[in-house]
């Protein structure tokens, strides 16, 4: 094959075709033509192998050169189209390697609230959810907090701007989900084994606190439940979802809803015990336990004579925060969005 002949004609037939485009996609499929994977270019230095040995040197430099001026006026070429001056090492090949679409995983509180469904599941809890805006009456006075009870004021609520409603009150931003406890028994079913996992809203923000937040609420309703069976199921619920190593402990309390009531506490997954800026004193409350009161029991149509129940209801973040290794010790960054932080869990 006559190569200095045909390398010549490549080269002509090039500057022809660059001279006659006027559009940048033209020129992007001569770019292809000439240097893509299958382009002309690479074809040539296929070729290099079929000749001779001694030939070989020789061919390969020429192509090279051919290559080089290829480059070049279709570098100049393109800057005469797109008004950007030729740059050196243009990627005529297109050889930079993709951008990879990040991809997405599901944010650590839902995680949180999945493992918290699948370790009450085996119990026989059946996850529920009701309304993230509520009626006063679920939230408080069926809870045994009366319109004026001061009790109220620990729930820092906020209040919806719509007109209230004879029996039911105002309308709130759930403060707790205690609020489904009375849905939960007005349903009529019995007995009650209810996991009612929401978003809770209360006017507090610090270290600990942000204004929106999730609650995961335990309640059980049968014959003859007593307080060994609710130590039980923390007991149950803390080994498996914190390990072996974490320790919880029942703090005598009072709640307006549960006779005898308790806060439940847990070692400080940061510091162990020995207080830090998130515990100070080594233990962090997870939230509230109790007996379930008989007016509440009442309020939800079951007779307490014959029932009894406990229940619980716990921070999920907070829940969260507290287990070995997570290690975060601000509330807020779970809500900031910084993918930074969020891609570690
Ligand atoms: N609802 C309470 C709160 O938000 C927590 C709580 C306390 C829930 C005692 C309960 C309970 O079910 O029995 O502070």
């Amino acid at each position: 094959m006559n190569d200095s002949l045909n390398l010549e004609n490549i080269k002509k037939e090039l500057e022809e075709k660059l001279r006659k485009v006027s559009s940048e996609q033209d020129l992007l499929n001569i770019q292809i033509e000439y240097f893509g994977k299958k382009g002309i270019l690479r074809q040539l230095f296929s070729k290099v192998l079929e000749v001779p040995v001694e030939q070989r040197k020789d061919l390969g430099e020429k192509i090279n050169n051919l290559k080089k001026e290829a480059e070049r006026v279709t570098s100049e070429r393109r800057a005469k189209i797109t008004g950007v001056e030729a740059v050196e090492n243009t990627d005529l090949y297109d050889s930079l390697p993709g951008r990879k679409p990040e991809i997405g995983h599901i944010h650590i509180i839902s995680q949180a609230i999945n493992e918290i469904v699948d370790i009450f599941k085996p119990l026989g809890f059946t996850r529920v959810r009701y309304p993230e805006v509520e009626w006063e009456y679920y939230a408080f006075e069926a809870l045994n907090m009366p319109l004026t009870h001061p009790a109220r004021d620990e729930w820092e609520t906020f209040f919806i701007n719509a007109a209230p409603d004879k029996k039911y009150g105002r309308m709130v931003v759930t403060p707790h989900t205690s609020s489904g406890q009375v849905r939960e028994m007005l349903k009529g079913n019995l007995p009650i084994r209810m996991l009612n996992i929401s978003r809770c809203g209360r006017r507090q923000i610090d270290i600990s606190h942000v204004p929106s937040f999730y609650q995961f609420e335990g309640l059980v309703v049968d014959k003859e439940i007593s307080t060994t069976h609710l130590k039980g199921v923390l007991d149950y619920f803390a080994s498996n979802f914190f390990g072996e190593d974490r320790k919880t402990r029942l703090r005598p309390y009072h709640f307006r809803f549960t006779e005898p009531s308790f806060e439940v506490d847990i070692d400080c997954g940061i510091c162990h015990g020995k207080g830090c800026k998130l515990c100070k004193e080594g233990w962090l409350e997870l939230g509230g336990a109790g007996m379930v009161h008989p007016n509440v029991l009442k309020a939800g149509g079951i007779d307490s004579k014959e029932y009894t129940g406990f229940a619980f209801g716990w921070g999920v973040e907070r829940t969260y925060m507290m287990k070995s290794g997570t290690k975060i010790d601000d509330i807020r960054y779970l809500f900031g969005n910084d993918l930074r932080f969020l891609e570690q869990f």
